[in-house]
């Protein structure tokens, strides 16, 4: 493993008991950082992580993950908000009000809230990296997510701000969006959006062959985490094996 300066960092990953977030927790914990994580059921986590039961999807969730940073870790360096989602809907206005809520409040206000409360012990260190896991199928941006594609620009564009904000301070915030990715999460979301056309779903094939492994975008958060990419921030990588060149 390539020396990735993480070694000793104290890290925050959100969603972290299984999928993308527990790829990226075995790997900080791997790269030899203190790792706390979180879900909304009582986990487990991947081995060797701290975990703390919350949901994201409101400010007092928010303020658990913070107080229990504080609390196990003493501070935090490294932060990385990759819980989201969303169920898909047979057409964009039948989506339900409370379902734009959740997907405003779990792919957006939670790294918003996160980072307000977590930046700014980053800022006064002057140094601290933050990755916000966005989605690669923003484009197009298909109808029955139109809730989902909606809070995941809005996350985009607000970490292109927050990067320029924190930037002088030397803290650096950048987004990683997957494609198509082997996880509980991402195969009954497919199946659901299979489901509401008699036709089943019809992509095109991934270029690069095959769908992604949880690995695979944890190799992209580790690197915009690492000293290798202390030249990055404000930026976003495609991990999709080709399916939405940017
Ligand atoms: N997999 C894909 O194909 C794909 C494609 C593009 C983008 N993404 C993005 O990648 C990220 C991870 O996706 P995944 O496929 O790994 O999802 P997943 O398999 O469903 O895992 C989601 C993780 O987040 C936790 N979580 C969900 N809602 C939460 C909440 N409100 N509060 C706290 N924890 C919560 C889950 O635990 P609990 O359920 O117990 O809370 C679980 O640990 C998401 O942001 C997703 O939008 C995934």
């Amino acid at each position: 493993m390539p020396d990735y300066g993480i070694a000793g960092k104290r890290a925050v990953v959100t969603g972290g008991s299984r999928g993308i977030g527990a790829a990226i927790v075995t790997q900080l914990l791997a790269a030899g950082a203190t790792v706390l994580t979180t879900a909304r059921s009582a986990g487990p986590a991947p081995e060797g992580a701290s975990f703390v039961q919350a949901d994201v999807r409101t400010r007092a969730g928010a303020q658990t993950i913070a107080s229990a940073a504080q609390e196990v870790l003493g501070g935090v360096d490294l932060l990385i908000h990759n819980a989201g989602g969303a169920r898909p809907h047979p057409s964009a206005l039948e989506i339900p009000d409370d379902e734009w809520q959740d997907a405003l409040s779990v792919n957006l206000l939670a790294a918003v809230r996160l980072d307000a409360l977590l930046a700014p012990g980053m800022r006064e260190r002057r140094s601290g990296s933050i990755v916000h896991i966005s989605t690669a199928a923003i484009r197009p941006p298909f109808p029955p997510f139109l809730h989902y594609v909606a809070a995941k620009t809005a996350l985009e564009a607000y970490s292109q701000g927050l990067a320029a904000e924190l930037a002088p301070a030397g803290v650096r915030v950048n987004t990683v969006s997957p494609g198509r990715t082997a996880t509980p999460g991402g195969v009954a979301t497919r199946e659901q959006w299979a489901s509401l056309s008699s036709g089943g779903l019809d992509l095109p094939g991934v270029p690069l062959g095959r769908d992604g492994d949880p690995d695979d975008i944890a190799n992209a958060v580790l690197f915009l985490l690492s000293d290798q990419a202390n030249w990055l921030t404000g930026s976003g990588l495609a991990v999709d094996g080709g399916e939405y060149p940017r």
